[in-house]
């Protein structure tokens, strides 16, 4: 009998097909609405791997009615929405997406680099709203990206390429990492400080670390104090990492002088929500890994991570081994 999976979004027509051949295969037959957690929950039982999104909170409730649970394949680097100790204490494979994004996000980083500090949207807002009077010295003036500091927090392979894009920048490049990255050293000439000094002396600070309780909250407005006032985050991790509120305050405040984020608290971020009355804060709406070519590669490594765990092989990016 075959084994049968849940797909939480719809795959491309080609990843689905040769699921098919292998399993009993059913999907939330939507690309843009998420799956109601009441129906996840409903029907979780029936299957033997789950292939998710970072909108499914795998947890503690949904693993319990899972019981059938043999993997679940996560379509995000990412894996804070999963419960990873919990899943591992039952046995179950927790996999994700690295590598195929890696470069796609560091574009879509640097492009918000630009963005903010060039202050792009607002400048092609204004063309638009009719506020281009005529060439004028210090319209729309902005801060320059090359020959400034860059300071990434996360040194990951991510961050790394960042850091690649950065030297054609001619940027002077420093990190902060949970532990020292001598490869990185010695490729990138990118210098390790404490998260203080980093802070203190970036032009761009890039958050490009892992959410994880550690991280939760790891710039408050004591960390967006130590910025320069001429500085600009930008994150592309995940929205816990920064505390939302103190960002908001602080960017009121003036304490910093712009932002580029891809990633909030919770998601999707709401209308009315005040991130959106900045206009020196560039906001995208989690769109880091994507690009046609990426996602595609996303679908098929999750698919095949799910396909090698249900066939009693290890699939490549087991994270639940990691811990
Ligand atoms: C997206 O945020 C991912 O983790 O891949």
């Amino acid at each position: 009998m075959k084994k049968k999976i849940f797909i939480t979004r719809k795959p491309p027509e080609h990843v689905l097909n040769n699921l098919q051949k292998l399993f009993e295969v059913e999907i939330w037959n939507s690309e843009d609405i998420e799956i109601p957690r009441n129906e996840l929950l409903h029907i979780i039982h029936k299957f033997d791997g789950l292939l998710c999104l970072l909108t499914e909170s795998i947890d503690e409730e949904l693993l319990d009615k899972g019981r059938n649970l043999k993997v679940i394949s996560n379509l995000a680097v990412g894996y804070n929405n999963i419960h990873i100790e919990d899943a591992i204490s039952r046995g179950i494979m927790v996999t994700n997406t690295p590598g195929v994004l890696t470069e796609t996000t560091a574009d879509l980083t640097f492009a918000l680099m630009l963005a903010a500090s060039r202050r792009l949207v607002e400048a092609s807002h204004a063309l638009r709203e009719g506020k281009w009077k005529t060439w004028s010295p210090m319209f729309m003036t902005g801060m320059d990206v090359h020959g400034s500091t860059l300071g990434i927090i996360g040194l990951g392979e991510i961050g790394a390429a960042v850091a690649r894009r950065a030297k054609g920048f001619n940027m002077k490049l420093m990190y902060y990492s949970r532990s020292r990255k001598p490869e990185f050293e010695a490729e990138l000439d990118i210098e390790y400080a404490d998260l203080h000094t980093l802070l203190q002396t970036s032009d761009y600070v890039c958050i490009l670390t892992p959410f994880t309780k550690d991280t939760k909250n790891l710039i408050t407005m004591n960390e967006l104090k130590l910025m320069k006032n001429t500085a600009v985050l930008i994150n592309t991790a995940r929205g816990g990492i920064v505390n939302e509120f103190d960002l908001i305050q602080a960017l009121s405040d003036g304490v910093i002088w712009g932002a580029g984020l891809d990633v909030y608290e919770h998601e999707p971020l709401p209308l009315d929500h005040p991130l959106l009355q900045f206009p020196n804060v560039v906001t995208l709406p989690h769109i880091g890994s994507a690009s046609i070519q990426t996602r595609t590669k996303m679908w098929e490594l999750a698919a095949k991570n799910i396909t090698l765990a249900l066939q009693g092989k290890t699939p490549p990016n087991l994270v639940s081994r990691l811990k």
